[in-house]
Order: structure tokens, then sequence, then C-alpha cells
């Protein structure tokens, strides 16, 4: 069995306001908490030791996940006294709990079915120091980019890479944020300090022993920005990522709970809680999750969207590429699409229209007609 640290210590500024109120590793992805995708799959890959590294709030980690005894898994939470930057954190942990010879470390922001156990065969074939998860991306701009030889030795490391560093490169692979690495890389970091593990350890390590192993045909996603969380939304209600949901969906690609009373329709992919009502006339998918006790008004129209537990959508909406927050009230013949993120506890006034990647915070009230962008 393995032990796993998590780093959950980011604040998530690229998620508000779905993080405004909840640490980006609770969030609600489809019907649970954005982490337990990761638990299930690391637990699939034979991990049964987690150590959650926590910048701020971990409290909400912990309510949410509890001690992991329900998954068969050992879940433990550490608070860094000040935010200590991604290697700073690993060497936090190790200072209050000492991690074994082997273990790994990952990013607490990814969806993945990625072949951990894959990635750690060939680790211990290599004998390398850490060797890092790599996938191909199109543009590596948000990621750490790795250069690699043909024995699997990371040649070079550049994280958030500029447009003129990618001259000459043909396949970009990135950093995935999966990590096995042996202790000795905690040697590297100063204790009691900010240190970034992309910025300042693993360019150290480049010929040192620091290897990448490529995750080719797997499914992974960053799901820090609004768009990436939609897009891993449908990416689990399509199938493309192996997760327990789509055990829930079956051959249908649609969940709705028992309790569900439709009058509308509803068109898969799709996902409906418990306690949702769909009124007549409306159309509710595809791609779309509504969480618990959802109500659809009469003649509104959902598609590709996220509407989470308890809001509202009135009559005639118009809810498509977008996220609506718990709680939140779209009042009569509004507008919410192109990419608008709405808040928990938000008012959307009769006749708002809402696009172009607006983002409401949590407690606003608009008035009807307030917003025509
Ligand atoms: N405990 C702790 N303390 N955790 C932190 C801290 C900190 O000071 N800073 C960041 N984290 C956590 C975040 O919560 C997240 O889970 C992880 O470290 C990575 O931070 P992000 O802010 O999500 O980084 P990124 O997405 O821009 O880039 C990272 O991930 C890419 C893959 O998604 C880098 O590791 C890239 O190299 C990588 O390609
Ligand atoms: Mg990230």
């Amino acid at each position: 069995m393995a032990q796993a640290v998590i780093l959950v210590g980011g604040e998530g500024t690229r998620l508000r306001p779905l993080t405004s109120r909840q640490p980006k590793p609770v969030i609600t992805l489809v019907d649970r908490p954005f982490m337990t995708y990761m638990l299930q799959w690391l637990r699939g890959h034979g991990v049964d030791d987690v150590i959650f590294s926590c910048g701020f709030e971990p409290v909400k980690v912990e309510e949410a996940l509890g001690d992991g005894s329900s998954m068969g898994m050992r879940l433990r939470y550490v608070r860094e006294p000040t935010p200590r930057g991604t290697a700073g954190a690993l060497k936090y942990v190790d200072e209050q709990i000492p991690l074994d010879a082997r273990f790994l470390m990952l990013n607490g922001d990814v969806l993945t079915d990625v072949d951990v156990g894959a990635q750690i065969a060939q680790h211990e074939r290599t004998g390398a120091v850490g060797t890092l998860g790599l996938v191909a991306v199109e543009d590596p701009s948000a990621y750490g980019l790795v250069l690699c030889d043909a024995d699997h030795a990371v040649t070079g490391f550049l994280e958030k890479p500029a447009p003129n560093q990618l001259v000459g490169i043909d396949r970009y692979l990135i950093s995935a944020g999966i990590y096995v690495l042996q202790r000795a890389v905690l040697d590297l970091i100063p204790a009691g300090q900010n240190v970034s593990i992309e910025r300042e350890v693993w360019p150290r390590l480049v010929g040192q022993g620091l290897a990448g192993a490529v995750a080719d045909g797997a499914y992974w996603m960053d799901i820090g920005t609004p768009e990436r969380y939609l897009q891993g939304t449908f990416d689990i209600l399509e199938g493309n990522v192996r997760t327990e949901v789509l055990d829930a969906l079956g051959a249908g690609f649609m969940a709705v709970a028992g309790d569900v009373q439709a009058h509308g329709r509803i068109v898969p992919p799709a996902h409906v809680g418990a306690g949702c009502t769909i009124a007549e006339g409306a159309h509710v998918g595809s791609l779309v999750v509504l969480g618990a006790g959802v109500t659809v008004g009469p003649g509104a129209r959902v598609e590709r969207a996220v509407v989470l537990d308890g809001a509202t959508i009135g009559a005639g909406c118009e809810v498509t590429d977008c996220i609506v927050g718990p709680r939140t009230r779209i009042e009569k013949g509004a507008i919410v699409r192109g990419g608008a993120v709405i808040g928990e506890d938000v008012l959307v006034g009769e006749g708002n229209v809402l696009t172009a990647g607006i983002k409401v915070f949590p407690g606003t009230e608009l008035p009807p007609g307030a917003i025509k962008f």
C-alpha cells in the first residue's frame, strides 16, 4: 500500500465565486465533493494513507471528507502556519508526519484516470529520485512544461512557459501534478520557508535523477478554472473519464433520482438530483447537472450547465454554458449563458442577461433588468 500527500492549500482564486465560501477540494462536481474523485482513483491504485496539506480552512475539507474509514483509507490533515508554497508545504508535512521512503505527491485539483501504478512501476525500474506524471496538451502556457529524452530523463522544466520558450518544441508534455518521490527530494527543501517545487526544486533535479512518465490515452483535467470545471463535468457525464458516477448513469447516460417530478423533457447525458421539479415545457439537457432540490420553471431551457442544490430557474429562462450556485434564484425570463458563473444565494431578477464569463459573487441581488450584457 502507498502513502500520498495531496496539496490543497491554494486559494482557488480562479474558481471564484464557486470557491468564495468553500475551498476548491470540496466544491461539488456532479454529485459529490471534487476530492472524492481523486480519493477513489488513488484507492484504485493502492493508496490507503493520505495526508492533506492544507493552507486555509482545513476544517471544511475535513468536515466534507472525514477520516476516510468509510472508503477504507486513512485521511489526515496538516495545516501550515502560513502558506509555504508547493515545496514548503511538503517539507512542513514531513516535519509533522514523517513520510515513507517513497511516497506520492499530488496537486489537489486534478480529475484523472491516469494509471499511477504504471508510473510507480517505471519509477522503481529506473531508480529515479522523482518521477513526474506527464500528459500531452495543445497549449502548455498555464502549466509546467517538461522536456524529456528517450530514456525518460527530464532535460528541462519550464513553469508557465512564455511563447518564446516554446519555439522548436513539437509536442507539449506538461506536468500532471502527479509525482512519485523518494525522501531524498526533501533534502533540497529548506525548512520554515515558502518554496515552490515547480520553480525551485524540479529545475535543480534536471539531470539529477528527475524522470517523466507519459500517461498516453488517459483522461486528465485541472479543474481550476470555470471553463475546465464545466468541461470536467461534461466529461464525467459523457464517460470520457472513468468515475463511479458513470455506473449511476448507466448505458443511457442518465441518472434521475426516484422522487424527481419531471413534466418537461430531460435529454441525456444528464444527472438530476433528489427532489428536483421540472415544469411542463421545460427542457433540461443535454450535458446538465441539477443538484438536489432544483426547480426548473415552465418553458425554461437548461443546457450544458451545472445548477447546484436548491437553485430555482424561473419560467422561460435560458441557462446555458454556465454554472449556477446553490440556493440561487434566476427569475422569469432571465438569460444566463456564455460561461457565466453565479455564486450561491444570488437573486437574478427578471429579464437580466448575464453572459461573457461574468462572475456574480455570493449574496448579490440584481434588480429586474439591471444587467444586459
Ligand atoms: N499546502 C499548500 N500550500 N498547497 C498549495 C500552496 C501552498 O502554499 N500553493 C498551491 N498549493 C496547492 C493548490 O491547492 C493546488 O492543489 C496545487 O498546490 C497546485 O497549485 P495551482 O495553483 O493549482 O497550480 P497550477 O494549476 O497553476 O500549476 C500546477 O499544476 C499544473 C497541473 O495542473 C503546477 O504544478 C504545474 O507545474 C502543473 O503543470
Ligand atoms: Mg491547478
